[in-house]
């Protein structure tokens, strides 16, 4: 069995997934969304103290039953808030100490990737588009140790313009599943926001210029009915969803490249719209969309676990004394 812990921002999680067969044994997870919606965002130092008063309560529960079964020990080290991911990586080494058993550690994003995996036997080669609080990447994915990122943002990322969308209009936090909730009963032609990059080959994304017009559109109101707020949310997501499929179709486009398999993973991926339009997107190309269970695509330790098994299989350990949290991960490893 291997044990998992994923603190990197705002969700205490920790999985145990046995190795050979990829079955959960154990999952439990405690969000701090509420906690944090009074601010709009994420509170680092609140997060961490969270995260120190939750996952002990969650480790008690998970060892209770599983305590002589493990082999290994994988814990999130990058990228992510760096004083939340601390808590984490603290009760990893401790654990893989006192057990006498190997320390694994995994890179956030990658575990995103493995969300499609859980359970299961990896599919690569693959295309990914990764949209979470943090990132929007497009990455070649050719082994569990050749990924490539080939495009990204330049600013804001998706979830994260989500985010900001609704802290505007004090809808809370986080805004991904709120501004999904008011889009659908709103009207995207409303609003004509600008698709951004639209008349640019740069196969890149950007979501500051489109935040800015939310913003300018909204400070035309003095008070927001709910039916407008609907519209904009709408017509904001209209525009962020246009974005990535315009980009996405550049990409094969431009590049010639057709996979076999193009999946979306992340937080953000549990947008339906999101999902609709790139189903429709992919069809043409004879490409086979690929996403993971809703229940995997916010941050959980389930996914920490099954890319680390890979790890594991590899006999890719990290020192006890060497190992080390990054804020940011400069490659994808
Ligand atoms: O992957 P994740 O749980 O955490 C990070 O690694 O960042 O992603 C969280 C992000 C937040 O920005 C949240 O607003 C966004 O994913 N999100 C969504 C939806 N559900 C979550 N964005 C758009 N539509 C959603 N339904
Ligand atoms: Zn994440």
């Amino acid at each position: 069995m291997l044990l998992s812990i994923e603190s990197s921002c705002d969700d205490s999680s920790i999985a145990i997934t046995d190795i050979k067969s990829k079955k959960i044994f154990f999952h439990k997870k405690i969000s701090q969304e509420i906690d944090h919606s009074h601010y709009g965002g994420v509170v680092p130092e609140l997060a961490a103290r969270l995260h120190a008063e939750t996952l002990p309560k969650i480790l008690i529960e998970a060892l209770n039953s599983y305590s002589d079964s493990l082999s290994a020990i994988a814990v999130t080290t990058h990228p992510g808030l760096a004083v939340t991911l601390n808590e984490g990586v603290i009760m990893a080494k401790a654990l893989a100490l006192s057990k006498k058993i190997p320390l694994i550690s995994v890179n956030h994003l990658k575990g995103h990737i493995y969300s499609l995996f859980i359970e299961n036997e990896v599919i690569f080669p693959i295309t990914v588009l990764l949209v979470s609080g943090g990132h929007t990447q497009v990455i070649e994915v050719h082994t569990h140790d050749d990924m490539k990122i080939v495009m990204s943002t330049s600013d804001d990322s998706f979830g994260e313009s989500f985010d900001k969308v609704a802290k505007m209009m004090s809808l809370g936090y986080p805004g991904g599943p709120i501004v999904e909730r008011y889009a659908a009963v709103g009207d995207k032609s409303k609003i004509k926001f600008p698709i951004p990059l639209h008349n640019s080959n740069k196969l890149e994304f950007s979501y500051s210029g489109l935040k800015n017009a939310v913003k300018l559109e909204i400070d035309k109101y003095t008070f927001l009915e709910e039916n407008s707020i609907a519209d904009i949310c709408a017509s904001f997501q209209y525009s962020a969803i246009e974005h990535l499929v315009h980009k996405i179709r550049q990409y094969f486009k431009f590049t010639n490249k057709k996979p076999k398999n193009f999946a979306v993973v992340g937080g953000a991926s549990a947008n339906l719209q999101l999902r609709q339009s790139i189903d429709a997107l992919l069809k043409p190309y004879g490409v086979n969309p690929m996403y993971a269970q809703l229940q995997y695509c916010s941050d959980n330790a389930v996914m920490i676990g099954r890319c680390a098994i890979e790890d594991y299989k590899l006999n890719k350990f990290t020192d006890i004394h060497n190992i080390n949290i990054q804020t940011k991960s400069l490659e994808f490893l």
